[in-house]
Formats: C-alpha cells, structure tokens, sequence
C-alpha cells in the first residue's frame, strides 16, 4: 500500500446536479437552468437540496472520514447575472459551507465553473465573445476575495474539454452553423477563450494568493489503438491529442498542441487571438493536474472503421478517427465502459508528460441503486468498481507516480447530466427519483461503510 500520509481520501459534487434552490435567495438563471432535460429525467431546480442539507449532508461525509470534500460554486449565485452586483446571500452560503467542511477538518477544494454558465451570459454569446475572459476573471477575483483565505485548493473549469466536445450533450450549449469548419472555428474559438479566462486566473491566484493551489480539471483518459496497425496507431494518437493533450498541454506547458493546431489550420478553424496571449498562457502555471476518470477509448482509423458516422468530435472525425467498442472491457448498466488499468495508465501517461502532482477529482460508476425495505443500499457493483480503481491507483503510486487526494463522483446521489436522478453515483442515496420528490431523506449505501473503511486504513482496507 503506497499512499502517502496526508492523502486527500474524498468525494466530489457540482452545485447544478446536487444543491436545487434553483430560483432561491437571489440565484440568477444558468444555462442549466432553463434547458429542456431529457424526456423522463428530473429537471435542475430541486436536486439533492443540498442547498437546505449541506449540514447534514457534510456531517455524514465526515463521518465516512473525508479528508476533503470537492464541489463547486455557482457563478449565478454569487454574481446573478454573471458580472455586476454580488448576491450576499450567495457568499453566505458557499461561507458556511466552507466553515462546515472546516468544523471537521475537511479541507474544501472548490471548482469555480462546473458547466453553469450564466444565462444572462450565454444570451450575449457566452463563451464565444473575448468579453468572456474578462467575466471570468472578474467573476474568480470575486471568489478569491472572499474564500482565497479560508480555502486553499482551486480548481478552474471542470472538463473543458467535454465542454468543447459535448456541449449540446452536457447542456452547455453547442455551436450551430451549416458550414462544417465554421462551427469548428467557433468551438475551438470558445475554447480558447476558456485556455486565456484559467490561464490569467492561475497568474491572478499566484500573484494574490500565494498560499492557495490551483490547477484545472478536465477529463482525460487514454484513448487506445483498435490494434497495432501504424494506421490505428495515428488515429489513437490524433484523437489523444484533441481529446486530452490540447487541454493539459496549454495548461501545464502554455502551448497549443501541434496535432490539434496543424487540424485546425487544414480546416481554416483557427482561433482569433490577441497580441500576447499566447505568452500569458505560458506565464500561467498550474500547481497540479486535477483530472475526472472514468474510462478510456479506443479508435480505428477513419479508412477501416466500420461504424456510423460520426455525430461528434468525441465519435470521431471524418478523415481521422472513429471511436469503437473495445472487446475487452465489460460496460456498466449505462453503457460505459469499465477500465480500472486504464486508469493506471492514464496516471502514468498524465505524469510522464508533465511530472506534476495529480488530484483525481472524479472517478465512479452509475447504478440504478435499490433503496431496500430495511433502508439499505448493497451497491457491490460500486463497491468493486472503486476498489479495482483504487488497487490500480495505488499501483500507479508505487511505479513513481504522485497523486494527492482521490475524490469519487459523487459524495452524494445528485442528478446526471443528461441521464437523470436514476443514473446514481453517491455514497450516500437520497430518497427522491426522476417523476417524484420523495421525502429526501438520507440513507448511507454499502459504499458508505466500505469507503469508511479505505479512509481509515488510508486505502490498505479495501475488503
Ligand atoms: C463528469 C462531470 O463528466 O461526469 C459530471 O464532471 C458528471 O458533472 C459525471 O455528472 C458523470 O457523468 P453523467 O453523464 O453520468 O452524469
């Protein structure tokens, strides 16, 4: 068992899948907030009313013996409207959270944006205008000035890169236009206004407050060859380059990756940029690689592939890559696969490109769990899936690899992101489904009591 003393054993969470209290207390709309869900899938307003629990909810984490608890704030309760007035009552409640977390010794590890943009942002463009660089700033200087001295780990902008590539998937809206390469210019345009917004809020927090870490936090997973032919080899290469380098290169090194840079030239997809930015991206370093796991990929190349066509950056690219089912894994009820080595060689590859110390901030698996009538939850199927993530994580450690905290998704059930309140992930089950608000109660899921376990024995129990 190699994980150090002071490992940071936790759980995470987003403000719009888990806290509800929607409309409440001065809460501007986001993005999330008034998109149509999914037919049959609850809609953001009530959730896990985290909102009116986080008590409670925070006094089971500590019971289970978190040693950090990962969640993020919502930008419209703290600026309702994205810029402008600042709602006290919205930096009340993310105070108390933070004092609730600090009662137990629990150290608070905040994202700033978690895929709900302000809505009043995104009807002026969002992401797509340069203004919006300078509205997350604004928006990170506020939270700096309130929590910078009571929370000392940061995280910027949760999966970038899904954002990039799912947007219309995860809600966050996608890009629309006939012509191919224009919508490609404008993803890639967004994208590079969200590398300028984290790049200056990295320099900002290292200039003001020296004593906090900040780093962001995408999804990377390794995306793997069909087979070893040079070809699929390529096509592996290309989709890891777009999918995760792009993201960590200009993190970490203040570079575009080559790969992804020489694609959007081909397809005149380039992003405008302004004198300068790409040397204050280079200025701005993260203190660590904070990243969501929850499987790898694997891709053909485009010529041999057999499958559909693709409907997005993440199925493929025509010309490129084609995403395909790898033989060897088994999937969970939702469809996912399951690749505990992965992980293992994600850790690795993560490491040996930028050697430095990784945070897990997501990793688990949904489940219709089944509230039983003497209110337990036997969630073996979760129970092995982390412990499999955690003796390849330990693993990972042991051949040179440094990792600072594992944090799974999620502390708490909440709602996916566009598979419902069944789709389950938490340690701790709330009495609520997709159709009925039911009494919210909390009950602690078998999960609650092994992880309690892993905690303890800092991951040398994980029976
Ligand atoms: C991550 C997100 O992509 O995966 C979470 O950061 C999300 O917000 C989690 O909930 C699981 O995905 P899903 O689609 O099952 O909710």
């Amino acid at each position: 068992m190699s994980f150090p003393d002071g490992f940071l054993w936790g759980g995470s969470t987003s403000a719009y899948q888990s806290e509800g209290a929607s409309e409440e207390d001065g809460k501007g709309k986001s993005v999330q907030d008034v998109k149509e869900p999914p037919e049959g899938t609850a809609r953001f307003d009530i959730c896990s009313d985290f909102y009116h629990h986080y008590k409670e909810d925070i006094a089971l984490m500590a019971e289970m013996g978190f040693k950090e608890y990962r969640f993020s704030i919502a930008w419209t309760r703290i600026l309702p409207n994205g810029t402008g007035n600042i709602n006290p009552k919205g930096i009340k409640f993310y105070q108390n959270v933070i004092d609730e977390c600090h009662k137990y010794g629990i150290e608070p590890i905040i994202t700033m944006f978690h895929f709900d943009l302000p809505e009043a942002l995104e009807e002026k463009g969002g992401w797509l205008r340069r203004a919006s660089v300078d509205e997350f700033v604004n928006y990170a200087r506020v939270l700096f000035n309130y929590f910078g001295n009571s929370v000392k780990y940061w995280l910027t902008i949760n999966e970038q890169n899904m954002l990039t590539m799912q947007g219309s998937i995860i809600g966050t809206g996608a890009v629309e236009d006939e012509d191919e390469d224009v919508c490609l210019k404008k993803t890639y345009q967004k994208n590079h206004h969200m590398l300028m917004a984290q790049a200056r809020v990295m320099k900002m927090c290292h200039t003001n407050f020296p004593d906090c870490k900040i780093g962001p936090a995408p999804n990377i997973s390794l995306v793997y060859p069909v087979t070893c032919k040079p070809d699929d080899v390529l096509a592996a290469q290309d989709f890891n380059a777009i999918r995760n380098w792009l993201y960590l290169d200009a993190a970490v090194k203040g570079i575009y990756n080559p790969i992804v840079w020489s694609y959007l030239k081909k397809h005149n997809a380039l992003p405008e940029m302004e004198n300068g930015d790409l040397e204050e991206m280079k200025e701005a370093k993260p203190d660590f690689i904070a990243f969501n796991y929850y499987n790898t990929c694997c891709v053909a190349s485009w010529k041999d592939a057999n499958e559909l066509e693709p409907q997005s950056l993440m199925q493929g690219i025509r010309g490129m890559y084609r995403v395909v089912s790898n033989p060897y894994l088994p999937k969970t009820a939702f469809g996912w696969e399951i690749d505990p080595e992965g992980f293992r060689a994600t850790l690795r590859e993560i490491y040996s490109r930028y050697h430095l110390p990784m945070m897990v901030t997501e990793n688990g698996l949904g489940a219709e769990d089944v509230l039983e009538n003497d209110g337990r939850i036997h969630d073996t199927y979760r129970i092995q899936y982390l412990r499999d993530h955690i003796v390849q994580m330990d693993k990972a450690i042991s051949e040179g690899c440094e990792v600072m905290g594992y944090s799974p998704w999620s502390a708490i059930d909440l709602i996916s992101t566009h598979e419902g309140f069944r789709k389950r992930y938490g340690f701790i089950y709330v009495d609520r489904d997709d159709v009925k608000i039911g009494s919210m109660k909390r009950y602690r899921k078998d999960s609650f009591y092994w992880y309690k376990k892993v905690i303890a024995s800092n991951g040398a129990d994980l029976k």
